[in-house]
């Protein structure tokens, strides 16, 4: 694993755009996977304002999300699909058919998972996998317990990702129980990882991750398996691995 520290919240969504550019510019049909939630904002900024300076286009780019809540629609604005909408997609040249989201309100959630799946292996899988981490250390909406066999599927939400959730919605009963996520099979099928952590409370979770057990408990511990993760936290986030990393260098 690769891990970047940088100052604040500006710096790591300038980081992980400058990845996200690159990777556009060197293979402009990559298969991207994208994340929702509050980290990737900032990142989102920092795309849609290279590309409207003409430095890189999303015109040949494919774009699958980890997830959405079951029962959304996609006109719903706590949706996966509106969100990705209003902070990335309508600002930029990407084409409706190259977006692939989950369908909340597929009629067979089942069959939903499994074309979800096939979809992305027809396309060669995901090129460059953007993620966030829950502060049970979930990755998509694999929650703690998870089966690392399983690719995309239904999850049913923990207790505390729908307590964290809930900022966005009116209430907690809002706030859906059900999702369909990509599974870590898929997400370690990707060829190539960010993971992105911003703010205290991810300090202690993203440490398990790094220094912790491998365990289903953690499911982001996973990625101490994968061949190109990189690690992108500010100090916040990174406070306790910043310890680490100075108890190792007086070793
Ligand atoms: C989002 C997702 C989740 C979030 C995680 C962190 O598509 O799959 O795993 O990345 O819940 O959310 P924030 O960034 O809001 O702290």
């Amino acid at each position: 694993m690769h891990i970047e520290i940088v100052q604040n919240y500006e710096a790591l969504s300038s980081k992980a755009a400058s990845i996200v550019i690159s990777q556009l510019i060197l293979k402009p049909d990559s298969v991207l996977g994208l994340a929702t939630g509050s980290t990737p904002e900032g990142l989102y900024q920092h795309l849609i304002k290279k590309y409207k300076e003409g430095l890189f286009t999303f015109k040949e780019a494919i774009s699958f999300n980890l997830d959405e809540y079951l029962g959304l629609s996609a006109e719903h604005p706590n949706s996966y699909r509106y969100y990705m909408e209003e902070q990335l997609f309508k600002y930029i040249d990407i084409k409706t058919d190259n977006i692939h989201m989950p369908d909340g309100q597929a009629t067979s959630s089942i069959e939903e998972c499994l074309n979800y799946e096939d979809k992305i292996k027809k396309h060669g899988g995901i090129d460059l996998q953007i993620l966030g981490i829950g502060r049970n250390g979930h990755i998509g909406f694999n929650e703690p317990d998870v089966d690392f066999k399983k690719g995309t599927h239904v999850v049913k939400l923990d207790a505390q990702t729908i307590e964290d959730n809930a900022r966005f919605f009116d209430s907690l009963e809002e706030v859906p129980k059900e999702a369909i996520s990509m599974g870590i099979k898929t997400i370690m099928s990707s060829k190539k990882i960010i993971l992105l952590a911003s703010g205290p409370a991810k300090a202690q979770i993203l440490y398990d991750t790094i220094y912790g057990k491998i365990t289903p408990k953690v499911p982001a511990s996973v990625l101490q398996l994968h061949n190109d993760v990189t690690i992108i936290c500010d100090e916040e986030a990174g406070a306790l691995l910043i310890n680490k990393q100075m108890e190792e260098k007086h070793v």
